[in-house]
């Protein structure tokens, strides 16, 4: 049933290519419909790798599957990890878990929406129903250097989702660090991830999603490099138009200096999502990755 449910996934997404960033593991070579626009019939996907301004990805973002029949019925997991923490060339804190929600399902009646192509729909996926073991916590990078926020679905095996042996430090969302994707998929018996795909935030990139960045390709400490032009007198990175690169980076992966460990608006969704919200509110310490 499943192998015949990802074959006909696969099938639907055409030619098959990493959709997660080079050199990342797990791999997923289906497209994973991803978006922040909440926008009812028409939302704008964000290109896979595509580079955003941290501020435009901190609500939870709505997901989807492709509208076929082999869709209703499966139970999904999300999973979004930060492996470039705290920087792209010091990732000792990686990967961080942004989200890690079970239980995930294509409810009856779905939101259907038109996928980019025009010809295909989406169906969203309900991920409020259910309790995430980590709520969805938007990206903070302290780094000038943007880091690869990568999103991944999953089949769930059965019915109820455990986290399995050497995970549940990360039940609630409290501990987020030191992650690893790869042995959370091997300890919890899952098959590889039957999408994904990957944006890009720093501490000050502007972009909505829509361009990648000029000279990023996705690898592990890859900074990219940017046109002076392209950084504003505030030190902002700006996406170049045509994805090409030229110049040096004046952004060399050192996070400058930590930011106060504040709790963000978007910590305290994530918190209040989180069962034992009240307790741990004390032991946050890296709010900002
Ligand atoms: C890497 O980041 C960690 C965590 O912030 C920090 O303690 C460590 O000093 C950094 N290492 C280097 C080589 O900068
Ligand atoms: C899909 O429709 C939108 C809005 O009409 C248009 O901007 C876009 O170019 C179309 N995409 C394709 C692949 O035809
Ligand atoms: C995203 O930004 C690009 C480049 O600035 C712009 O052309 C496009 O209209 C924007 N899209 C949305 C949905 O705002
Ligand atoms: C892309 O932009 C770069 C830098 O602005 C420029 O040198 C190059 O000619 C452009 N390429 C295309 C195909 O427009
Ligand atoms: C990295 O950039 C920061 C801020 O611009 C600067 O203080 C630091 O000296 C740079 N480090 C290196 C190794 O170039
Ligand atoms: C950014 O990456 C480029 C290409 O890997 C590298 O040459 C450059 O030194 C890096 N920039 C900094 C400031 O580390």
């Amino acid at each position: 049933m499943s192998s015949k449910y990802i074959a006909s996934f696969l099938a639907l997404a055409g030619t098959a290519f990493s959709q997660t960033p080079p050199n990342f593991s797990p791999e997923a070579q289906t497209y994973f419909p991803v978006t922040y626009d909440t926008a009812e019939t028409n939302p704008t996907f964000f290109a896979n790798g595509g580079l955003y301004d941290k501020n435009a990805v901190q609500s939870t973002p709505s997901v989807f599957v492709p509208d076929t029949p082999a869709m209703t019925g499966q139970t999904f997991i999300i999973l979004m990890v930060d492996p470039d923490a705290p920087s792209p060339q010091n990732n000792s804190l990686g990967q961080i878990l942004h989200w890690l929600q079970p239980g995930v399902k294509v409810p009856i009646n779905t939101q259907k929406v038109m996928a980019p192509d025009n010809a295909t729909t989406y169906l969203k996926l309900d991920t409020t129903s259910t309790g995430a073991i980590a709520p969805y916590r938007g990206p903070a990078p302290p780094s000038i250097d943007p880091h690869r926020y990568i999103f991944m679905l999953f089949l769930q095996p059965s019915q109820n989702f455990q986290l399995p042996t050497g995970f549940e430090q990360y039940q609630g969302g409290n501990e987020r660090r030191l992650f690893n994707a790869d042995q959370f998929v091997q300890a919890a018996g899952l098959s590889g991830p039957i999408a994904g795909n990957f944006f890009l935030a720093g501490m000050s990139t502007e972009g909505n999603g829509s361009e990648k960045m000029a000279g990023f390709d996705g690898s592990p400490g890859s900074n990219g490099t940017m046109s002076s032009s392209a950084i504003g007198p505030d030190g902002t990175l700006m996406p170049t138009s045509n994805g090409t690169a030229t110049g040096t980076s004046n952004g060399n992966g050192t996070a400058p200096a930590f930011p106060k460990p504040t709790q963000t608006k978007n910590d305290a969704s994530s918190l209040r999502n989180s069962m034992s919200s009240l307790v741990a509110a004390a032991v946050f310490v890296y709010l900002f990755i």
